[in-house]
């Protein structure tokens, strides 16, 4: 497994590679980014892994203080997972800390997470374009659990006509049905029997919501059962998974999407389901 810091370095590695699929992270990984890498592997593929905590994607500047780094740790993972390429740039090389330039979007503005953290997905599609801009990859692995994400990235690519195919995969999940993310551990023991209050509020969801006239009441039942049980809840919606807006009509595929705060964790999950 080679590692590289700089742009030159590995854009010189990865000239001479023919077929490129591409994992990007913040590192402190766990199952659910093996589970992208994983998926990642095809013969004659070179998979590369990017391990960069984005400053421009945190509106708050004490999440991104403690987020969590565990490189040491990171690096064996992928060793195991036999990934061909490590690149882990400063924030000098990707010239985040005085960025001249920010990307911005319309579609699904102040939607969903983007009113709840503003700015975010601004960071996250600035990075992955100069992401992807250095790796030049043909597959670009990302997770479902952040469905907003994802939506927003799909369409990035669509639109400036990036030669690259988006690989969803699905979530990886704890028994207790917990998505997994980089921010469970910062998670309190004392909420360990609650965890599981999320998913199952999706799942309910899902059960429930048999036509689009019962949005309102299985969204509703979900926000109070959740902040009955001690949660802050910032949103509970179910949208189109073509859109992600309020389904139209004839709509039958759906997904439903949750972020709440359990003590100083900010959660998010998703569940898709079809009526
Ligand atoms: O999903 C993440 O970990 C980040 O948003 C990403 C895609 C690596 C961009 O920093």
């Amino acid at each position: 497994m080679k590692i590289f810091k700089s742009i030159s370095s590995i854009q010189k590695y990865l000239s001479k590679q023919s077929q490129i699929a591409f994992v990007p992270t913040m590192g402190n990984l766990h199952q659910g980014h093996l589970s992208l890498i994983q998926k990642a592997k095809k013969p004659k593929t070179c998979i590369v892994v990017s391990i960069f905590v984005n400053r421009l994607q945190f509106n708050d500047k004490k999440d991104f203080a403690s987020y969590p780094k565990t490189l040491k740790q990171d690096l064996e993972y992928l060793k195991n997972e036999c990934v061909d390429a490590v690149f882990i740039p400063t924030e000098q090389e990707m010239n985040t800390n005085h960025s001249e330039f920010k990307l911005s979007f319309f579609n699904l503005e102040y939607q969903l997470c983007d009113a709840f953290r503003p700015g975010h997905f601004e960071g996250v599609i600035t990075i992955v374009m100069k992401l992807c801009n250095i790796i030049q990859p043909h597959y670009l692995f990302l997770g479902k659990k952040d469905y907003q994400q994802l939506f927003i990235l799909k369409n990035l690519m669509r639109e400036f006509c990036y030669p690259i195919k988006i690989m969803a995969v699905p979530t990886k999940r704890e028994k207790n049905g917990l998505a997994m993310s980089s921010r469970n551990g910062l998670i309190q023991k004392k909420y360990t029997t609650k965890i599981s209050e999320l998913y199952n509020e999706l799942m309910q969801i899902k059960k429930t919501c048999k036509s689009l006239i019962h949005i309102k009441k299985v969204e509703l039942r979900a926000f109070q059962n959740l902040t009955k049980n001690g949660w802050i809840v910032d949103y509970v919606s179910v949208r189109s998974q073509k859109t992600l807006l309020s389904p139209k009509n004839n709509e039958k595929k759906l997904v439903a999407l949750i972020a709440a705060h359990l003590g100083n964790v900010r959660l998010i999950d998703n569940i898709e389901f079809c009526i």
